[in-house]
């Protein structure tokens, strides 16, 4: 199966990352801990905010508190990865893609659909970023980091369908399906945009 189906069938993503972005990611390890270090902090920061604002809602409630151990886990893992090859964890920078993704949500619509947008973007960069571990996983030279990154794929993975399960608990599964497929086409047209960029995991 080719590496476009796969994407397409795992994931529903559009567009494929390019494949040389893992050779340019190869020559950057410290750029690319440091950008995943971060991914990882703002995946267990943003559990918390949706906690915090949707509290009423048990499910998610109760499904975002491990999440937010197991993102922070992340982030001890890619740092304890840069201090062990005496890599430092740089600053964060600006994120273009969120910021892209966050444009197109629904500001001005109804609760309902804010939460939608609000899920369905988190399982958008689920589903970006397990598709770039999947790449390292098959395409770095180093077989520690090829396995270092299949495990972070597969958590990745849990967490993009655990998203998409709490879209369809609170909203209509078929709304559901078709702003999800708004989602994937705005997706890909921004993945066009952006340029290729060896030290991001999106
Ligand atoms: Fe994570
Ligand atoms: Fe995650």
């Amino acid at each position: 199966m080719s590496t476009t189906n796969e994407t397409k069938n795992i994931l529903g993503l559009h567009l494929p990352t390019d494949p040389r972005w893992v050779n340019l990611a190869e020559l950057s390890l410290e750029y690319i801990l440091t950008d995943h270090a971060y991914c990882e902090q703002k995946a267990a920061t943003s559990c918390i905010s949706l906690i915090q604002r949707y509290s009423e809602l048990e499910k998610l409630v109760t499904e975002l508190a491990p999440i937010v151990t197991e993102e922070w886990g992340h982030f001890r893992l890619v740092l304890a990865e840069l201090h062990k090859r005496n890599l430092k964890l740089g600053k964060q920078r600006k994120d273009e893609y969120v910021n892209q993704l966050q444009l197109f949500q629904k500001k001005d619509g109804s609760p309902e659909q804010r939460l939608l947008d609000k899920l369905l973007i988190f399982a958008l960069i689920e589903a970006r970023s397990c598709e770039r571990f999947k790449r390292l996983s098959e395409g770095l030279d180093d077989e520690y980091l090829r396995n270092f990154y299949r495990r972070f794929m597969e958590s990745e993975a849990g967490h993009y369908h655990l998203f998409i399960e709490l879209a369809e608990t609170y909203v209509e599964k078929s709304i559901v399906r078709k702003r999800w497929q708004e989602w994937l086409a705005y997706e890909a047209v921004l993945m066009q945009k952006i340029e290729v960029r060896g030290d991001r995991i999106h």
